[in-house]
């Protein structure tokens, strides 16, 4: 039964003592992030993995990049467990290594990319691809700092190759007031990105072709639709929403701003939320006394996210008391090495 789950998980978190902290994103559904020791956006996740020397096993409750970070961050004496290792990213899976190698490749032949291209991953994204923004003098960002870490790669070399949110990038980008003609998208598939030499030279940031599928369901439609029914609502949305819909946005942020802009605001505030639903649903339960609201008509859900559930959490936890590791992330050293190299410039940037 859920109480006897309940009972086990608390009995074994009991057992580990400080041995074992468990981080919890966000997104993760409420039967699991009531057990999370710290919670946060994947920036504030990142900086408290390496922030807690005194446990032996960081049990992440999220997917698996954020893990890996975890990995990359943390002491060498401390192992990042995922609970369920399908918790993926579909946005993630949307660029790889070869791909973006190639992409460099093409695009150094029409400019020294060494020299005029500044690599930036999101942080949704793999180890190997952080690896290559240590490399080749770039860095990471999350939806919390890409201002910032766009901003310092500008002082950096003329261009950004942005990579894989094309959303993140564009409205970022826009934000700081670079034209929309300045940025341009790199389609994987075709040849030179199906760019020309001309749009690729006259290009502030270049956008990889990747999206979040469960951001990219929401649509400024959805935004008119609330503002009439609700005229002098607040709506806020993350910025991996489409460029439309973030235009139609009051503001824009981070999961950890969304949960403290709410939490910020005096009873009777009236809150449209573009995120997903796991979050907006426990803010509503949590403010009762602010009327809060799902941006979409439909249900805009990670299903990967959803798929550390608290039976998961639990097997990771028992095991741990029975002197079994399972489902270590480890990421390989030298990846390691260079993805630390770029995540502790991001770190170094805010
Ligand atoms: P945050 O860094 O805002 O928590 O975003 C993570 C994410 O995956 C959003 O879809
Ligand atoms: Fe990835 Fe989108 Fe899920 Fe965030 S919400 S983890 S970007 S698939």
């Amino acid at each position: 039964t859920d109480a006897e789950l309940d009972a086990r998980i608390v009995a074994a978190k009991a057992a580990l003592g400080n041995r074992c902290v468990i981080l919890g994103h966000h997104y993760q559904r409420e039967e699991v992030y009531r057990y999370a020791d710290l919670t946060g956006d994947s920036l504030k996740l990142a900086r408290l993995a390496s922030q807690r020397p005194e446990a032996d096993y960081i049990l992440f409750c999220g997917v698996h990049f954020m893990a890996e970070v975890a990995d990359i961050l943390s002491a060498p004496h401390q192992t990042a467990i995922l609970p369920d290792m399908a918790a993926g990213c579909s946005m993630a899976d949307m660029a790889d290594l070869p791909a973006v190698e190639d992409c460099w490749r093409q695009l150094n032949t029409l400019l020294d990319a060494e020299a005029t291209l500044t690599p930036i991953t999101y942080v949704n994204s793999a180890a190997d691809l952080k690896g290559f923004c240590g490399e080749h003098g770039g860095t990471v960002c999350t939806s919390s700092n890409a201002a910032h870490v766009l901003k310092w790669a500008f002082g950096e070399r003329e261009k950004v190759l942005f990579f894989p949110d094309q959303h993140l990038g564009r409205n970022t980008g826009a934000a700081m007031g670079i034209g929309l003609e300045e940025m341009v998208l790199w389609r994987p598939t075709e040849p030179m990105g199906g760019l020309t030499p001309a749009q690729i030279k006259a290009a502030k940031i270049i956008l990889w072709d990747g999206f979040c599928s469960v951001h990219q369901l929401f649509q400024p439609a959805h935004i008119e639709q609330w503002r009439q029914r609700l005229p002098g609502v607040q709506v806020i949305c993350h910025p991996e929403c489409s460029f439309e819909v973030c235009q139609k946005a009051d503001a824009l942020g981070s999961t950890e701003l969304i949960q403290s802009r709410v939490r910020e605001a005096p009873a009777g505030s009236q809150f449209v939320i573009g995120t997903e639903l796991n979050l907006v649903n426990r803010l509503k339960h949590e403010m009762p006394e602010k009327e809060i609201h799902f941006l979409s008509p439909t249900l805009c859900m990670c299903s990967t996210m959803f798929r550390i559930d608290p039976q998961h959490l639990l097997w990771s936890l028992e095991n741990l008391i029975a002197g079994e590791v399972v489902n270590p992330i480890v990421v390989p050293a030298q990846q390691a090495a260079m993805a630390k190299v770029a995540l502790e410039r991001m770190l170094a940037i805010v």
